[in-house]
């Protein structure tokens, strides 16, 4: 992988819930393909470890998966080149690369936490944007995540009351955190789905306004996991393809533009980091 020379310090954007089925997978794969399409280096983490979903949707097969890395970390230390441990997603002239979740379960459960973070510390290095999918729960990894990352998207559904609970308790918590105002975007998905609780009244019990709203829309959703092509790639589109391209805009700061195959100028951000 020729491409990978200098050192960067790449943007980090963790994608969390505090229950489960909300949209993490998708909503990451789609924003690592928005970004990628959009000429960044980008590189897509699976620390959902025992339950990754990353490589189904998008349908690669990884030779090599997180805990080949640690392995060799274990034995090179940071000397290691993380970049050799991933899987490359490629659809028309877009490329980005998975870290995929270890294939045995318990070759999952023996990822240690420190160990997970040096591999996003390496990461940052060569890539421009490394974004983290992870499971829902306040684990020893996921806390550091939070803490290492640029970026936390913490996503929710209004369905249920105990899901909203669960939402208030996991905002709660990371507002006690402290971070930066800018640093937790609460996302809410699937918005029009039937529900019988408003979103306004979420927002009052949460205290804060979503930063941004992604529709419910089940067939497209499950079409693009069957073919394995997150919605943002597809042409013609769908509502929910522009509202994920939408929120990579506003994460970005700028306006993309509608084409796979067209040359797209770099962003500030390519300038600094490339
Ligand atoms: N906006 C949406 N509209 C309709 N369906 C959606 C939407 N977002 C996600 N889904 C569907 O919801 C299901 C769960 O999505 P996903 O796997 O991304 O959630 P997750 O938070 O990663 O779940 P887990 O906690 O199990 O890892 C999938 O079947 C997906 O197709
Ligand atoms: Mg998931």
């Amino acid at each position: 992988m020729g491409v990978f020379t200098q050192e960067i310090n790449g943007v980090v954007i963790t994608f969390f819930s505090t229950a489960s089925a909300v949209g993490k997978t998708l909503i990451s794969t789609n924003m690592a393909s928005e970004l990628a399409r959009q000429g960044k280096k980008v590189c897509l983490v699976d620390f959902d470890l025992q339950f990754g979903d990353v490589s189904n949707y998008l349908q690669l097969l990884p030779q090599r998966t997180a805990y080949d890395l640690q392995q060799a970390m274990n034995l090179q230390g940071n000397a290691v080149r993380a970049e050799e441990f991933l899987t490359p997603y490629e659809y028309h002239n877009v490329v980005f690369y998975v870290l995929a979740a270890p294939a045995k379960l318990e070759e999952a459960y023996n990822i240690d936490a420190d160990k997970a973070m040096d591999m996003v510390r390496q990461l940052q290095k060569v890539f421009d944007y490394v974004l983290v999918d992870t499971t829902s729960t306040f684990s020893k990894l996921n806390l550091a995540l939070l803490d290492l990352s640029t970026i936390v998207s913490f996503l929710g559904i209004v369905d249920f009351i105990p899901t909203i609970k669960n939402m208030k308790i996991g905002s709660e918590t990371l507002k006690k955190m402290n971070y930066d105002k800018n640093k937790i975007r609460l996302i809410l998905n699937r918005s029009n789905a039937k529900t019988r609780i408003s979103i306004e009244d979420v927002e009052n019990l949460l205290g804060e306004p979503f930063y941004h709203i992604l529709p419910n829309d089940f067939q497209a959703a499950s079409r693009s996991i069957k073919d394995g092509v997150p919605l943002v790639l597809r042409s013609g589109g769908s509502e929910l393809g522009e509202a994920l391209r939408d929120l990579v805009a506003r994460y970005t700061n700028r306006v993309y533009d509608d084409t796979v195959d067209e040359h797209v100028p770099e962003s500030w951000l390519a300038r600094i980091f490339g």
